[in-house]
């Protein structure tokens, strides 16, 4: 098991020009395990993340690996310590799978030192635990969506940060490869004790996979806890502006959300009970 690096965020705002989309946010990110952010379409999760990475410059507040603010660490310790798949990550053309993964190892290269046996080791684990060691030489442009999802969640994983920042690593797959994809991260958190931080759509699988949940609305933190105490009927109003029953997952035990739209809902008798609440968010 690697060194834990502890990561937070004190007060924390950003964005783009004059505009403010992330708006003072304090996280607390618990180590060694996986956490996951929810909210609505465009309320700042990428730009959070892509704050915390260090490519988008905080407007204020900061940024803290074991207490030291991001702007002093050098970029290649930066890169070795934490490693996001951004949203829409784009490949240089014609770029070969092997390739691809093989650039989430520069942080791990010295000046004028070559590629190494290590180098080698860590692109075909990456490759093999993302079920792409075969399309190791295609290129990445002729692959499916799915497909190179799992090529860019390969290219994180070898670069093997402590800590790995993922936005919305499901899109693009199937089921299958959705949970696929999520027990991989539960592994390696389990195996390794990597800190996982991700952003997920779906609110059913972010109760499943999280230990800890944050919920953002409008570039505030509005709940931070673990799924069981965060994920009511009231918060789903709140963060989704949907009315919805929580129930426990019938698989996993975890709150599960069920959205009432206008149409195909049964009348209220026969729908089941909801979920009773374990707890209260602790609001941070
Ligand atoms: N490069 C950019 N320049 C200017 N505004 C941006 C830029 N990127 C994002 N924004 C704006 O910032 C706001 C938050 O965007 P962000 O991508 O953080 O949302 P999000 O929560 O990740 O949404 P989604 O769930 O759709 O991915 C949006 O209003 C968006 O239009
Ligand atoms: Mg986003």
């Amino acid at each position: 098991m690697t060194a834990l690096h502890s990561l937070r965020t004190e007060n924390l705002v950003s964005g783009y020009g004059r505009t403010t989309i992330v708006d003072g946010i304090d996280l607390d990110i618990p180590s060694g395990s996986i956490s996951v952010i929810v909210g609505a379409n465009a309320c700042g999760k990428s730009t959070l993340l892509k704050t915390i990475a260090r490519l988008l410059p905080a407007q204020s507040g900061a940024v803290l690996i074991d207490g030291k603010g991001i702007g002093q660490i050098p970029t290649k310790e930066l890169a070795r310590t934490l490693g996001l798949l951004p949203q829409q990550p784009v490949a240089p053309e014609g770029i070969v799978v092997a390739d691809l993964v093989g650039r989430g190892r520069h942080p791990h290269q010295k000046l004028f030192r070559a590629w190494t046996a290590e180098d080698d080791r860590a692109v075909t684990d990456a490759l093999s635990v993302t079920g792409v060691l075969d399309l190791a030489d295609r290129a990445v442009d002729e692959l499916s969506g799915g497909q190179r999802q799992r090529v860019w969640i390969a290219m994180a994983l070898a670069q093997e940060t402590d800590i790995l920042l993922l936005d919305e690593p499901t899109t693009f797959l199937d089921v299958s490869h959705q949970i696929e994809v999520l027990d991989l991260l539960a592994d390696l958190n389990a195996s390794r004790g990597t800190t996982i931080v991700m952003v997920l759509h779906d609110i059913n699988l972010a109760a499943r996979y999280a230990d800890h949940l944050f919920a953002l609305k409008g570039g505030r933190l509005v709940a931070s806890g673990p799924p069981a105490d965060v994920v009511t009927s009231e918060l789903v109003r709140q963060v989704f502006d949907l009315d919805s029953l929580v129930i426990a997952d019938p698989v996993s035990g975890t709150p599960l959300v069920l959205p009432r739209g206008r149409h195909r809902v049964l009348p209220p008798a026969t729908t089941p009970e909801p979920l009773e609440n374990t707890g209260e968010p602790d609001e941070r």
